[in-house]
């Protein structure tokens, strides 16, 4: 079976890691979450004490923390300094602090190389989930999707999983978190020129899963 490379992209709530967890095991191919990547270096900064705020400070310590992501769709691991992060990284406090960390263009150099050796080694191809993949990580990307929804439906999906937070503070959080994450110098959250954007507001997990999937085999059969 021939390698393939398939970057998604899109803001939070849009359902990117459930489908591309899901396209990547049917199709037999790894799975990389570059978000908890991302939420991995934050957690580290708040446990050794750097101030997510100064940039300076950040950009310092960026190259301390050894983030290991492991690849299989059906386990995603990811561990800081050998210690499973994959608990705290989910946690509000890494959540409110993750797009100061991600703006900062050293921390982005950093996890870019690492996004990019993690693909180029993935024996049967792979599919990467993020913001800037599709743009910056892998332009070269064999398919690129840009998933979106509405803010009612990411705000109910996001708060579904949060196990019944409140919809109305979960919306109003997601879109800051958005618009910060849009609106930063390098490398924002943004479709590319050459991605398929789905919209998910109307469909099901199955259905986008499904759509996906589509796309990837078209594309193996040279569409
Ligand atoms: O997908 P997520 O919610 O776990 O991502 C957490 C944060 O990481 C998100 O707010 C922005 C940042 N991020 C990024 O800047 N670039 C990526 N490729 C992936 C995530």
């Amino acid at each position: 079976m021939e390698s393939v490379i398939v970057a998604i992209d899109g803001p939070s709530g849009t359902g990117k890691s459930s489908t591309s967890k899901a396209v990547a095991a049917k199709l037999g191919l790894s799975y990389l979450d570059t978000g908890a990547q991302y939420r991995a270096i934050t957690w580290w900064m708040i446990g050794n004490g750097v101030d997510v705020h100064d940039a300076d400070a950040v950009a310092d310590a960026a190259g301390k923390p050894v983030i290991v992501s492991g690849t299989d769709p059906s386990r995603p691991t990811i561990t800081v300094d050998g210690v499973d992060a994959s608990g705290p990284i989910r946690t509000e406090a890494v959540t409110s602090k993750v797009s100061a960390v991600s703006a900062v263009p050293e921390v982005r150099a950093l996890i870019t190389e690492l996004q990019r050796t993690i693909a180029r080694e993935a024996e049967h191809g792979i599919v990467v989930e993020g913001r800037d993949i599709g743009t910056t990580v892998l332009p070269d990307a064999d398919l690129k999707v840009f998933l979106t929804a509405s803010p009612e439906a990411r705000a109910a999906r996001r708060s579904g999983e949060l196990k019944g937070a409140d919809v109305r503070a979960t919306q109003e959080a997601l879109v800051k978190r958005d618009a910060a994450d849009s609106s930063r110098k390098t490398s924002p959250l943004a479709k590319a020129g050459d991605a398929v954007e789905v919209d998910t507001t109307e469909l099901t997990l199955d259905q986008v899963i499904e759509c996906v999937v589509t796309l990837v085999e078209e594309k193996r059969a040279g569409g």
